[in-house]
């Protein structure tokens, strides 16, 4: 067994969750594990934590029967300190005031810890008559909750996003707009054409921040991409495990 699974069965549970944020935040310039705890109960003041907590409560069987679903998303103590983590690994706890775009938000965590740090954030995902009943009451449900703004659009291979204005930060977290474990999930082609896209919406000196889906059934040990794939994203950018980082230059 390694040490790290070892750990989640030796040590307190509180001990071990700590651990477990903290190696997460490693290289987060002064934000670590206590910033995350501070940060958390402070946007639990922002939103409509008790609407989330209704909402879990509603969509406990759904969860029982599918854990991977979206009703896995009322449960903010992971979900809102993962979001915390993300933004924190992207630089946005310390800075100017950025303009971001996300993309695929989902239930709006990630939107809703960028207004936490400052930053103005518009949400992309896909429009409501796509999500399956539980995404549509989950997502509604949690994006009234965060007060957060979308706007409602499918992202399709070689198609431009159609989103007003430029951003400073472009971020993509458990990305599925890529049709994710489909038997079409996009190649380097597709790839290659959303990068250049994506980087027209950049400000100069902005830049796109991807953190990609596991689907090591198709990839083995590589997880995340093919070669080809992983050769495009370091051709253009930094790519390190699931995140691939591409800038726009100044
Ligand atoms: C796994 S969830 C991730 C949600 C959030 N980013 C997070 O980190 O928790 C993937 C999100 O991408 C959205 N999505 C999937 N396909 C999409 C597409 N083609 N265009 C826009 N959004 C898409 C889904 O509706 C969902 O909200």
């Amino acid at each position: 067994m390694a040490a790290r699974d070892l750990a989640k069965y030796i040590l307190p549970r509180r001990v071990y969750e700590h651990l477990r944020w903290e190696r997460q935040l490693i290289g987060c310039s002064g934000f670590g594990a206590k910033s995350l705890e501070k940060t958390y109960r402070s946007i639990l003041h922002e939103i409509d934590a008790k609407a989330l907590d209704r909402l879990r409560t509603q969509v406990r069987s759904d969860y029982e029967r599918d854990p991977k679903s979206a009703a896995k998303y009322p449960d903010h103590a992971f979900w809102l300190r993962s979001a915390i983590v993300q933004a924190a690994r992207a630089g946005l706890h310390a800075g100017p005031s950025r303009r971001i775009l996300d993309l695929g938000c989902g239930p709006g965590y990630f939107l809703a810890v960028c207004r936490h740090f400052g930053h103005e954030a518009l949400g992309i995902d896909i429009p409501e008559n796509f999500f399956s009943d539980i995404e549509r009451l989950v997502y509604d449900q949690m994006f009234y909750a965060h007060r957060c703004k979308k706007q409602s659009l499918l992202i399709r291979p070689y198609e431009a996003l159609a989103v007003d204005g430029t951003f400073d930060l472009i971020s993509a977290f458990l990305v599925c707009f890529n049709n994710h474990k489909r038997s079409d999930e996009w190649s380097r082609a597709e790839w290659e054409f959303f990068l250049d896209d994506a980087l027209s919406h950049l400000r100069p000196g902005g830049r796109l921040y991807l953190g990609l889906n596991n689907n090591a059934a198709r990839y083995g040990a590589m997880t995340w991409y093919d070669a080809p794939t992983k050769t495009l994203f370091s051709e253009r950018g930094n790519v390190k495990g699931s995140t691939v980082v591409v800038e726009r230059p100044a």
